[in-house]
């Protein structure tokens, strides 16, 4: 993190617009003003009490906890250590008094076909995979590594997991089978959960093939669990492959869930750093479910009746937190869907708010401004009155893209929640309260009750006058946020906590907050990229990159596209002479290919340029800031005569 935070969205330092919260929205809301500052000054003066009150209030414990915080092995936090639940059975039994038929969740599939379950037959159908999963020997602590298209049965396997104390650790399908491996291995999974296929923009994507490809590189894995979604054939090897449909008809439809203590791992999710390979960020069962119920309620303002859609997959922290936990938590009904925004048309999403009569839409700034481009009259055909409530995250939503979003899906009507959090934080942590917070297009407000954030300078000290960028920290800890690396508690150290001696948590983000203590985050001061609201490491593109064999050295960076947020470009120095020409756009090509099946098709690079060598300090380290500037287009400000090369930057921007 040597480079200073990076001024993404200067241009916000201009947003005057506010809207405070409609006022019927306001009068029915969930949180609402008094309950608001009874939280936030309940948690400033006893914030030990505010989160035991939370939860013991939200969640249901199987033996109840006695001690809230445990610090004795700070940064290593424990919370609600002696306390006893199931995180399944909070997800799913709790609610069959009250709520057994109503859907648990309505999917909608790509090609079109429709499913309702409800809470009473999620029961079963998580019931049954549990008891697959353990009649092939899998037991608490075990991981299993899920491998799935968008589809109810990717939910269905990470509850089964978490009833029986399985650790799971959902691999997002887009991404390839290195990839794949790679996150198997980390994990020594015992087991795979995946399909023979899923449909996505229109095509199939073979999971099961390029889970067969990898697969015998990866000896822990007995068992790989099969779901028939596509019906296209796939290899079989009788000794490890079980067909979901055949293993769940043999076993029984009861499986009460497992005691299991709160800071038990619930799952693991690979996320990219900005060194090294992805990291294991584990997470625990009471502190995460607490945190997702609650916000839940606070951001997303679940009532009764609503339909809660999350466009997001499985395989991201947003999939896990707000698609396979926190809506079944609530007690809501969940929308699924499996595909792609622009099948048939970019009338998609749109349509299937009304279809499903949606009510709650949360989606990714990447996804708002594709569906803006493709025009006002796809939202137009479609009847959005049930929406009453919509949410962006992943990166900032351009104040452009949040006013689109509030005029032609919000019909100016629905508040917006722009959510701040990571794969590290479990759950929003700087987000709007929609009943109280006035909103502000591009902010996403103020830090949630008992979440205390803070922006400091370079030696850790806050900043205080208003619009001061600096580092993003939260200044002590909360039960949601991941209890390590796995496997390296001196990674998630070194990470998240080193740079200022163990008294914040370092998010990596830079941001600014105003005069009204609303937080402007202004994107990563590490090398993340954030492609369509994915995070992504440039390390791992660079390994990827400098592991073909015409490629010498790569570095690559991001640059701002309109579309994605960030784009992606790598600046190769090839072996032998520098491809010019023909040979230069076949290598291209050929590089972009070698990425995708590296990685993952997202990690192709946007642009590839060739040069002979690489900017560098005299000590031979990338100057990246000058990668970017010449990335994004602009002028080399930077003072170039500490570089050892400095004519190297008139062949870059010379291509
Ligand atoms: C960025 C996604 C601005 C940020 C939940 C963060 C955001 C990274 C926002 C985490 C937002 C996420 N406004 N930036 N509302 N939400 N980010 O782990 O840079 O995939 O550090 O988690 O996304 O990405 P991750």
């Amino acid at each position: 993190m040597s480079d200073q935070p990076r001024d993404t969205i200067e241009s916000l330092f201009q947003e005057k617009r506010i809207f405070p919260p409609p006022a019927g929205f306001a009068a029915q809301a969930q949180i609402q003003k008094a309950e608001y500052e009874r939280l936030m000054t309940l948690a400033q003066t006893d914030y030990e009490g505010f989160w035991a009150e939370q939860a013991r209030a939200e969640l249901q414990w199987v033996q109840p906890f006695t001690q809230i915080l445990n610090a004795s092995n700070a940064p290593h936090y424990q919370w609600f250590e002696d306390g006893l639940l199931n995180v399944s059975a909070n997800c799913i039994d709790r609610h069959l008094p009250e709520r057994a038929d109503q859907a648990a969740i309505l999917f909608e599939g790509e090609p079109g076909d429709l499913r309702r379950i409800t809470y009473a037959e999620l029961l079963v159908e998580v019931s049954r995979f549990a008891n697959a999963l353990r009649s092939r020997g899998i037991k608490k602590g075990d991981r299993v590594v899920l491998y799935m298209p968008m589809v109810p049965e990717a939910v269905i396997a990470m509850q089964a997991c978490a009833r029986i104390g399985a650790i799971h650790s959902v691999v997002f399908g887009g991404f390839s089978g290195d990839s794949l491996r790679d996150r198997i291995i980390d994990a020594e999974a015992a087991a795979v959960v995946t399909a023979d296929g899923g449909h996505r923009g229109g095509r199939v994507i073979e999971l099961k093939a390029v889970c067969d490809h990898i697969i015998d590189d990866c000896p822990s894995v007995h068992t790989v669990f099969v779901l028939k979604r596509t019906g296209h054939s796939v290899r079989w090897n009788p000794a490890r492959d079980v067909w979901w449909h055949e293993i769940t008809a043999q076993v029984s439809a009861d499986c009460p869930p497992l005691a299991l203590g709160a800071e038990h791992p619930l799952f693991l999710l690979y996320t990219s750093g900005s060194t090294g390979r992805p990291k294991g960020i584990q997470h625990s069962s009471a502190g995460y479910l607490l945190g997702t119920i609650l916000t839940m309620r606070w951001v997303f303002d679940i009532r009764p009746g609503d339909v809660f859609w999350c466009t997001a997959d499985v395989g991201w922290i947003t999939g896990h937190s707000y698609v396979a936990y926190g809506p079944l938590a609530a007690g809501t009904t969940l929308l699924m869907y499996e595909g792609a925004p622009m099948i048939p048309d970019p009338g998609r999403y749109w349509q299937m708010c009304e279809r499903h009569k949606v009510s709650v839409f949360y989606t990714a700034p990447t996804a708002i401004r594709a569906l803006k481009k493709q025009g006002d009259e796809y939202p137009a055909r479609y009847d959005l009155s049930a929406l009453r409530l919509l949410g962006s995250v992943g990166e900032p939503i351009n104040p452009e893209a949040w006013m689109w979003y509030h005029t032609h899906i919000g019909h100016d009507q629905c508040p917006i929640v722009d959510t701040w959090w990571q794969t590290e934080t479990g759950i929003h942590m700087i987000a709007p309260v929609p009943g109280v917070s006035t909103l502000k297009p591009g902010s996403c407000g103020r830090p949630l009750p008992g979440i205390m954030a803070d922006i400091v300078d370079n030696q850790g000290h806050p900043v205080c006058a208003p619009d001061q960028g600096g580092f993003l920290v939260i200044t002590r800890p909360w039960p949601s946020m991941l209890r390590t690396v796995w496997r390296n508690p001196q990674r998630y150290i070194d990470t998240y906590w080193k740079m200022f001696d163990n008294r914040y948590y370092i998010s990596g983000d830079g941001a600014r907050r105003d005069a009204d203590g609303y937080y402007w985050v202004m994107g990563r001061v590490d090398d993340v990229l954030k492609v369509s609201g994915h995070r992504l490491g440039t390390m791992e593109i660079e390994s990827a990159l400098v592991a073909h064999p015409r490629v010498a050295e790569a570095a690559v960076v991001g640059r701002p596209d309109e579309l994605t947020g960030e784009a992606i470009c790598a600046f190769v120095v090839a072996r032998g002479a520098r491809p010019v020409g023909p040979d230069a756009q076949a290598l291209t090509q050929e590089l972009r290919q070698w990425v995708g099946e590296h990685i993952g098709p997202i990690a192709k690079p946007a642009t590839i340029r060739y040069a002979d060598n690489l900017p560098k300090t005299r000590s031979g380290k990338i100057m990246r800031r000058v990668l970017r500037a010449v990335a994004a287009g602009h002028p080399v400000t930077e003072d170039t005569s500490t570089l050892e090369n400095p004519d190297i930057i008139r062949q870059l921007q010379g291509d």
